[in-house]
């Protein structure tokens, strides 16, 4: 078991003399932060009481009733003669993030999903032409469309994954595919540890069969330190999955570069650990290409792919990849609750992944263009936010001088700004310091959502609003 020494926790904790008193309610809270975002991993030894008092110059009684607090709050677990472990609480359960409306007049920096090319209502009416030819059998295809499963194990191959039809389930959309993943691999009391930040939907798709999610912080600027604390979590705790997203992890941006992979497969094979790895983001490398999937450096793994944010959300086709035989049981698994996708827009789906590489530098050209006019407003107007450009991916996952997230998306609201606060993407209990911003939108959607963003800011902070601003509703 992971313990922390009382030195490296101190260091974490930091100046406890800024906070409120009483003080030990202030270290409780500094300690329960760590923990919920994974710093402290989930199971770490905490110091001993003594050792503590003495790193953090506080009196012993001090950390005794922090440590009391945190027990009784769920975050912390003693043990008899072992010692005092992290813990996590059952947590507040948001529920499913349920898109907004579309077209209500508000500017969406919520969603990171772009509009359909041009492509989409073509692919459309091929997919009406070819459908004659099926329209004589009853039209399930548990697995997906013979066509499809065949064009997605092609890409995959092409991408350094060696795949076979029968490796492929067709599903509707990433989350159907991570969903079904799910229930065949967790369940009431079975743990999967998850990146914190995450994707929400995956996370509350976890909760909802039961399972309990265990966070280990990843920090963008140091993606490697992630994989370590990510081994040692997986060897503690023994979970029953991970839920990963190497590829311009959502919402941090992260690349996970080779030796990243090799490292991180090696510790999911040394704990018998499955992953179930969502690559929604994997093709949008705008600076760098992703590396072959997280599945060609180890096996055992589910890999998760779809078409709404290479082509078009509304489609709802994406794919599970996983040995043939874990297939044949996820198809089971779906067919419980959909016995098949639509056959006309698996069709269209032939016809995108036919004409994808084709396709891929407009629409990473078209996305480079919106971030740099993204971060740039960002920079011009909120200055004092931190602004990170990942290499790839849909989204800025900005930093906010203090934690506001959700004041900030509250005061955005009432301009007729949509957003998610940061909060969203964890897995309870952090991250109100933190925004993630989408730059799919045009870029005079994104002018005017960060002009109403500013505004939004100085609103939640109390601060004058920058001046010649819009003041009424926005319509776009
Ligand atoms: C990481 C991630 N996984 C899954 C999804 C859902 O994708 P789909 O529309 O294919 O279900 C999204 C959508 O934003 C996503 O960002």
């Amino acid at each position: 078991m992971e313990a922390t020494s009382a030195r490296a926790l101190a260091a974490l904790v930091g100046d406890l003399a800024t906070e409120r008193p009483p003080r030990y309610a202030a270290l409780a809270g500094r300690v329960r932060r760590l923990v919920a975002d994974g710093r402290v991993p989930l199971g770490t030894r905490l110091p001993a009481e003594r050792e503590l008092a003495a790193a953090l110059a506080v009196s012993r009684a001090t950390v005794t009733a922090a440590y009391t607090r945190l027990r009784e709050d769920g975050w912390a677990t003693a043990r008899q003669g072992a010692g005092t472990f992290a813990a996590l609480p059952a947590g507040p359960h948001r529920g499913a993030w349920v898109p907004g409306p579309v077209d209500d007049g508000t500017v969406d920096l919520a969603h990171a999903a772009p509009a359909a090319p041009a492509t989409v209502p073509a692919a459309l009416a091929a997919a009406l032409e070819e459908l004659p030819r099926l329209l004589s059998s009853h039209g399930y295809h548990p697995a997906g469309l013979p066509d499809l499963r065949a064009r997605v194990a092609e890409r995959y191959t092409a991408r350094g994954l060696p795949t076979t039809p029968e490796q492929v389930l067709v599903t509707n959309g990433a989350l159907h595919g991570v969903s079904v993943a799910f229930a065949a691999l967790l369940g009431r009391g079975r743990r999967v540890l998850v990146e914190q930040p995450s994707y929400p939907n995956a996370l509350q798709a976890a909760r909802a069969l039961g399972a309990r999610v265990v966070p280990v912080a990843l920090d963008a600027d140091e993606p490697a330190a992630w994989v370590d604390t990510a081994g040692r979590t997986l060897s503690a705790v023994r979970p029953a999955a991970a839920y990963l997203m190497p590829d311009f992890q959502n919402p941090t941006g992260v690349l996970l570069d080779v030796p990243g992979r090799e490292r991180l497969a090696a510790a999911l094979r040394r704990s018998g650990v499955p992953a179930v790895v969502d690559e929604t983001f994997a093709e949008l490398g705008l600076d760098a290409a992703a590396p072959p999937p997280l599945a060609a450096f180890g096996a055992g793994h589910v890999s998760v792919g779809t078409l709404s944010k290479v082509a078009w959300g509304g489609l709802r086709v994406g794919w599970v990849r996983a040995e043939a035989d874990v297939v044949r049981r996820l198809t089971t698994v779906a067919v419980a609750t959909s016995m098949s996708g639509p056959v006309v827009e698996q069709l269209a789906a032939c016809v995108l992944l036919d004409g994808l590489d084709a396709a891929l530098p407009g629409l990473r050209a078209q996305l480079r263009e919106r971030r740099a006019v993204l971060a740039g407003e960002l920079r011009a107007r909120l200055p004092s936010w931190r602004v990170p450009e990942p290499a790839g991916g849909l989204v800025l996952w900005c930093g906010l001088p203090t934690p506001r997230s959700r004041a900030v998306v509250a005061a955005a609201e009432r301009l007729g700004l949509r957003l998610a606060a940061g909060p969203l993407f964890g897995t309870g209990h952090a991250l109100d310091d933190r925004l993630r911003l989408p730059y799919t939108q045009p870029p005079e959607v994104l002018r005017r959502g960060i002009a109403l963003l500013a505004r939004a800011d100085a609103a939640a902070t109390g601060a004058r609003p920058p001046a010649g601003e819009p003041r009424e509703l926005a319509v776009v």
